[in-house]
């Protein structure tokens, strides 16, 4: 049976390859609708941009809904530096023929949960957790039939990316990653730990390329540009592949390694806001309420990319 999910974003050329491999996955992924968040760029592109990603793969049947433009309590902090200032740099940049939904990406996710099946549809938040944070808030009843959440953010053997000690979607709205963390619901976590893991070298970008579709140039454009920032940052062959990776576990977990532990975010601290605390040992024996994922078969990764990006041709 095919599992039900949100994908809520923040394109980025990681969310966007992201898309794409989840819009290639359709036999396994029955995907609701696409939410968008302002994060990596403001709301107005970031939803544009992931309206452009189903164009160009050719799935404009994918519901996309603009959600909150800015974080829950705290002023937003964007990542142009990183992405380039549309968002998606490494691409040519066209108005989607495709519209954004008249409905706002919260009330398409309390309207979505609230027709399911208890325990039965998958959040997959991939960028600050805003729109996941302010649905349960504007009607809890949903949490019942929320089955899990698999999102990508957080940091702890890694060092943070957008402060010394937080990771950027957990830094950009610590509020909302703090509500989402306390929620109770099953939350599987691809923190930079892992996404560090998951390189885009040359070799693999020029095999994505080789590939000869549309869906997997752009891929290559996009990481190509994407690559520059933290390929100088870390001094080393590529960029953390970072939202892909929770797609790829929803189609095949057993990449993946990881430890049941508790998950708490500071949200009090100007020097550590954002600062994902992960009890990875259960010093402080306090109930675990997230999977840290660890370690990935990042070979095996990059083959079920580039064999879903030919499922384009
Ligand atoms: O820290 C990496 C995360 O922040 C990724 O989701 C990237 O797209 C940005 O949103
Ligand atoms: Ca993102």
């Amino acid at each position: 049976m095919s599992e039900k999910i949100i994908i809520d974003c923040d394109p980025g050329q990681d969310d966007a390859v992201a898309l794409f491999l989840a819009l290639a996955s359709q036999d396994e992924l029955d995907i609701q609708g696409i939410t968008t968040v302002a994060g990596n760029v403001p709301l107005a592109l970031t939803e544009r941009n992931a309206r452009i990603i189903c164009e160009i793969a050719d799935c404009e049947d994918i519901p996309v809904y603009a959600g909150c433009p800015r974080p829950m309590m705290i002023e937003l902090v964007t990542a142009e530096n990183v992405h380039g200032s549309t968002g998606i740099d490494g691409i040519d940049i066209f108005k989607p023929k495709k519209e954004i939904e008249n409905k706002h990406a919260i009330d398409f996710i309390i309207d979505t949960l609230k027709g399911a099946e208890k325990d039965s549809i998958t959040l997959v938040p991939m960028g600050p957790l805003t729109n996941i944070a302010m649905s349960i808030i504007k009607d809890p009843t949903i949490l019942r039939n929320i089955k899990q959440i698999v999102l990508m953010g957080g940091a702890m053997r890694e060092a943070g990316n957008l402060s010394a000690s937080a990771e950027f979607n957990m830094r950009v709205d610590p509020h909302a990653a703090a509500k989402v963390f306390n929620c109770g619901k099953p939350i599987i976590v691809m923190s930079l730990d892992v996404t560090h893991k998951v390189l885009t070298s040359k070799e693999r970008v020029k095999r994505i390329e080789n590939i000869g579709n549309n869906v997997a140039s752009a891929t290559a454009d996009m990481l190509k540009f994407f690559a520059r920032y933290d390929s100088n940052k870390y001094g080393k062959d590529g960029a953390p592949l970072h939202d892909p990776c929770t797609i790829a576990w929803l189609l095949q977990p057993d990449l993946f390694e990881g430890k049941e532990c508790n998950v708490r975010i500071e949200t009090c601290s100007p020097l550590t806001m954002g600062h994902t605390s992960v009890d990875y040992w259960g010093v402080e024996g306090i109930k675990p309420n997230a999977i840290w994922m660890q370690n990935i078969d990042d070979e095996g990764f990059y083959d079920l990319l580039i064999k879903r990006l030919k499922k384009f041709s």
